[in-house]
């Protein structure tokens, strides 16, 4: 038998009603499965389904249920779909962190206090979360930026605050939709080699919505979808860098 897949979803569909005769096959039968400890991108064409599919693995929207064959989603080898909001809820807030395009910080709370939020909402609170999320903050760089609010801060070190509270509770998967798309490319590369870090020390498991070709490389496998299909998720070659010390030394 298979190791026990982290995340695994079969024959997700996701309609969108717009209308009473129209509507949108966000997702159209999508299967797929993420083992522990991998970072995997999805990548594909605006509007193929790509949030739509991370909302649905992340618990954020629930897959359709009367239409098609039944939707199955396991999350740790538990069987997720028929679970109650509260209990969605609540594996959302202790085992999985979420990191956006736009941050979502709040904007009237403080760096230190938007990463404490995280804890509270995993039922951490007091001197614990305090300790925690100055921890989170000091691991991706902002150990002296507590006290800032997002607007006191550039858009890379608020997407670092976010990746703080992602990580905070030590989620087991951490999803995340187009993380660089609104920073510069030297501050994406930042945000990318933080996120590989944590993948590679904490051994948690990444999945990265992105445009990106240089997020995807990075990856360990890529997801491709188009019109709401999973088109290819062939691992992505290479992916450990090629050690050319001994082609540069014949060469010197
Ligand atoms: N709340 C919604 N109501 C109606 N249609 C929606 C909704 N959310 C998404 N869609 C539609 O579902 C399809 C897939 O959308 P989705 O946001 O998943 O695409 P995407 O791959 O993330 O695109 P992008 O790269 O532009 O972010 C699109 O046709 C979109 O218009
Ligand atoms: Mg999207």
């Amino acid at each position: 038998m298979a190791p026990t897949a982290l995340l695994e979803g079969a024959n997700l569909r996701k309609t969108y009603r717009l209308g009473r005769d129209t509507t949108v096959e966000a997702l159209r039968g999508v299967d797929v499965r993420i083992e522990p400890g991998e970072m995997v991108a999805i990548m594909g064409p605006s509007g193929s389904g790509k949030s739509t599919l991370m909302h649905i693995l992340g618990l954020l929207h629930a897959p359709d249920l009367n239409h098609g064959p039944r939707p199955e989603l396991r999350f740790e080898g538990r069987d997720i779909v028929a679970l109650s909001d509260a209990e969605r809820t609540r594996i959302r807030a202790r085992r999985m962190g979420f990191v956006f395009q736009d941050f979502n910080l709040v904007p009237t709370l403080t760096a230190l206090e938007n990463v404490m939020l995280a804890c509270d909402y995993a039922g951490v609170r007091g001197p614990a979360a305090r300790t925690a999320s100055r921890g989170a903050l000091d691991l991706v760089g902002l150990a002296g930026r507590g006290d800032h609010r997002p607007v006191e801060l550039s858009g890379g070190e608020q997407q670092r605050v976010a990746i703080a509270r992602a990580l905070v509770n030590r989620p087991s998967l951490v999803l995340a939709d187009e993380p660089t798309g609104n920073l510069d490319s030297e501050r994406s590369a930042e945000v990318l080699a933080l996120l590989r870090r944590f993948n590679r020390e904490h051994g948690q498991t990444f999945v990265l919505v992105t445009h990106d070709a240089e997020v995807g490389a990075a990856c360990d496998r890529v997801v491709r979808m188009r019109d709401g299909r999973v088109r290819d998720q062939a691992p992505v070659a290479l992916a450990t860098p090629v050690d050319l010390s001994p082609r540069v030394a014949a060469v010197a």
